[in-house]
């Protein structure tokens, strides 16, 4: 049985049990900018003692190589000034396994000098292209079984497959070599504390339920906007692009917390159940519909925080001629009692004006229009705001009247920010989702069939857009809020975006 810290509490200062995690692709940029420092920050609050972290890449490095680089790392990172003493205790977990993943041996190295702990937990951080063949060897030497004086555990990163089929084969090879409660797949954005907020504030009130539905809800958006542009990632995200890189992962589990009904329970897996039927009873988007459904766009040259950027083919590794999105926006329905009739519309992007996470959701307006006469600021719809970065905060509008005699009303609101709440930072989201492995909790883990559910809706768009070909790719200037034809997708339905 998973333990589960949102049952008891909320809890997140658990010493987990010891452990060695493997990273494969500890070379790479996820080691250096999230695990690195995310285990640093672990091991110097207490949250873990008794491990070792063994780096096992291709490079030509020993231990002290590693743990040199490992040393840079922390220096360069927020951690930097802390105790040399604790550094120095820390680099001393650290190992290197110097292998390619096709050979047996590094595998060896892995069962016959990390004997202590025997609770083993592997982190694919390589590209995804290696995953079936480490997964294959794991199995093979015998790595991945579990046994009595030990747990076995495998944390997949994104991108998890590419389409419903690759992300099918992919469960089917792990599932071949793992049961599915030793699979972590990973979708960052659920060890926010503001994506986790969003159950409690559901479920954990009495007062938001019972409007939490068609009859009082007239629309919901939710929006993913960066205004970094793709940086050194050109070479996988030319093979990815907005639709995979965020609305298949992120987007969609933000929706299903959203939307989803009250679990039964905290069992990951009441909680898991209630996801994967919101994923189901989304309305597919024909082929017919793509066009007036979904906005796909590029960023073209611009001007983002007073600085010119370039436009998003003349990035480092991107093709002259790219025809992907750096930009998606949609319009969907979930086909259920609760929701029927409701559009929710979402966007994301990059390089666009401001970064904002959020889920708007816009109440209807009263049955009665009582002060259709008031003068000035006219009446804005109720509207509740939950402000997942930066700024952490949960707001809600309402219209109020100005005081004196006139009448007049103006829309006024009422937010809770976390950071003047609570009064400090909230755990960095790697951080929380490694405790949670190495505490065998998988309730902020992807189940096999909630990534296919959100894959079968993805993939039937991105084939139709590649019947459609380029003439659907739209084009914004770096810096902007996007191209006009996301506008028209709401201004049709006599609405528009909120603000960015
Ligand atoms: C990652 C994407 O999953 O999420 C990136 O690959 C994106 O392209 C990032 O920038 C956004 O994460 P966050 O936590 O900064 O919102």
């Amino acid at each position: 049985m998973n333990q589960n810290p949102l049952a008891a509490g909320l809890q997140i200062a658990r010493e987990p049990h010891p452990f060695t995690i493997v990273i494969f692709g500890a070379s790479g940029d996820l080691t250096r900018k999230k695990l690195i420092p995310a285990l640093y920050s672990l091991f110097l609050n207490e949250s873990i003692s008794n491990f070792n972290i063994v780096g096992f890449a291709r490079r030509k490095w020993d231990d002290e190589d590693f743990r040199k680089i490992v040393l840079g790392i922390i220096n360069n990172s927020l951690l930097s000034k802390t105790n040399e003493n604790l550094k120095k205790e820390f680099l001393r977990k650290v190992f290197f396994i110097s292998s390619n993943f096709e050979s047996t041996g590094g595998y060896a190295e892995i069962e016959n000098r990390f004997q202590k702990p025997l609770n083993r937990i592997y982190y694919l951080a390589t590209p995804p292209t290696a995953y079936t063949t480490i997964i294959e060897k794991l199995g093979e030497t015998g790595l991945s079984k579990e046994r009595d004086t030990g747990f076995s555990r495998i944390i997949v990163e994104k991108p998890f497959g590419r389409d419903l089929q690759s992300a099918h084969e992919l469960n089917r090879v792990l599932s071949r070599h793992f049961d599915e409660q030793q699979i972590y797949r990973i979708d960052h954005y659920l060890g926010k504390e503001t994506v986790q907020n969003i159950m409690v504030f559901r479920f954990g009130n009495g007062i938001y339920e019972p409007v939490w539905n068609n009859r009082f809800i007239d629309n919901i958006q939710i929006t993913v906007a960066e205004t970094e542009g793709v940086g050194t990632r050109g070479n996988y995200y030319e093979k990815s692009g907005a639709i995979r890189d965020i609305v298949q992962n992120h987007m969609m589990q933000l929706l299903c917390l959203v939307a989803m009904e009250p679990p039964i329970d905290l069992d990951p897996d009441s909680i898991r159940d209630e996801k994967v039927k919101v994923l189901k009873s989304i309305k597919p988007i024909p082929y017919e519909k793509l066009e007036a459904e979904t906005v796909r766009a590029q960023y073209s040259r611009g001007i983002v925080d007073g600085v010119e950027v370039p436009g998003y083919k003349e990035e480092a590794n991107v093709s002259e001629d790219s025809t992907t999105e750096t930009y998606v926006a949609m319009r969907l329905f979930i086909d259920s009692w609760r929701w029927a009739g409701i559009p929710f519309y979402l966007r994301t992007g990059k390089r666009l004006t401001r970064r904002l996470t959020e889920i708007a959701i816009q109440f209807k307006n009263p049955p009665h229009l009582l002060f259709k006469n008031w003068t000035a600021s006219s009446p804005v719809p109720n509207n509740l705001i939950m402000r997942i970065q930066p700024d952490e905060a949960i707001t809600l509008h309402f219209n109020s009247k100005v005081p004196g005699y006139s009448t007049e009303m103006r829309p006024v609101n009422m937010t809770f920010t976390y950071g003047s709440t609570f009064g400090e930072e909230p755990p960095e989201a790697y951080e929380r989702l490694l405790l949670d492995v190495m505490s065998g909790d998988s309730t902020l883990f992807t189940r096999r069939d909630e990534i296919e559910s959100a894959w079968s809706f993805i993939t039937e768009i991105i084939e139709g857009w590649k019947r459609l070909g380029a003439k659907e790719l739209h084009h914004y200037r770096a810096g902007s809020s996007g191209p006009e034809e996301a506008k028209l997708l709401l201004a049709r339905d006599g609405r528009r975006w909120r603000k960015l």
